[in-house]
């Protein structure tokens, strides 16, 4: 697993939380930064990143309340998505030597369909590492904030709420327990950074820590190919 790791020469990072912590938001300014700083950068995200993988989340998102998904079926549908867009996009642009940015990854597996499905961890943790091949990310930022300010922000924002943003509120609590017990467990890959703040001010944080982590990566910027 961290022989492949090694091998990729570019970097992978993640960002997680739960629902409307900002991943989205923040994600486009840390993508703009990194570019600006003369990276090469793939943003991406999860369910989704290829067109299989986009079609997978679709019916992870919109499935008929007539025949709920069980949380095996959740399970194994988020890994088929992560296994096509591992192999398809991830590793061909680590290879390439540029910076991935993934809007969610295995730690919401981990997060959801663990912690807050209550799937036994061990076996999500197996079969993710079929899906990913052994591919873990560098470095991931958890987002994290009461779930009650982030539901509300969703709730306000434009878009759809989706089946996930309509579970309890009991739910959402489970799932940001995991994201606290999974960066207590690995605190060398996961920092926790307080989001219920205004967004420039996350957005600032996030920018120094992960132009920091970069740099001290020895990742030399590539403006040409
Ligand atoms: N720091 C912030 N303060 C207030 N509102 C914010 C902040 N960050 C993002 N928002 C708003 O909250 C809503 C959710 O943000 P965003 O879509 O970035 O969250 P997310 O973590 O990607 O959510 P999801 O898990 O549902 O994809 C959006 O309407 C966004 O504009
Ligand atoms: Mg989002």
């Amino acid at each position: 697993m961290r022989a492949k790791n090694r091998q990729a020469r570019g970097l992978f990072i993640t960002l997680e939380g739960v629902e409307g912590s900002g991943k989205s938001t923040q994600i486009r300014h840390l993508a703009e930064g990194l570019i600006h700083a003369g990276y090469r950068v793939l943003q991406t995200r999860e369910p989704g990143g290829t067109s299989t993988a986009e079609a997978i989340r679709q019916i992870l998102l919109t499935a008929s309340p007539h025949e709920p998904v069980t949380p095996q079926t959740e399970a194994l549908l988020i890994l088929a998505a992560r296994c096509q867009h591992v192999t398809h996009v991830i590793r061909p642009a680590l290879e390439r030597g540029m910076i991935v940015l993934c809007d969610r990854f295995s730690d919401s597996t981990f997060a959801y369909q663990g912690f807050g499905r209550d799937l036994d961890l061990k076996w999500l943790q197996e079969a993710n590492a079929v899906a990913t091949d052994g591919l873990a990310p560098d470095l991931t930022l958890v987002l994290d904030l009461p779930v009650s300010v982030g539901l509300a922000r969703r709730r306000a924002g434009r878009g759809p709420l989706n089946r996930l943003d309509r579970e309890t509120e009991r739910f959402h609590r489970k799932v940001r327990r995991g994201f606290l017990a999974l960066a207590a467990k690995e605190p060398r890959r996961m920092t926790i950074v307080n989001a219920n703040r205004p967004a420039h001010e996350v957005q600032d944080e996030l920018t120094e820590i992960v132009v920091g982590w970069v740099a001290r990566q020895r990742h030399r910027p590539r403006r040409t190919r």
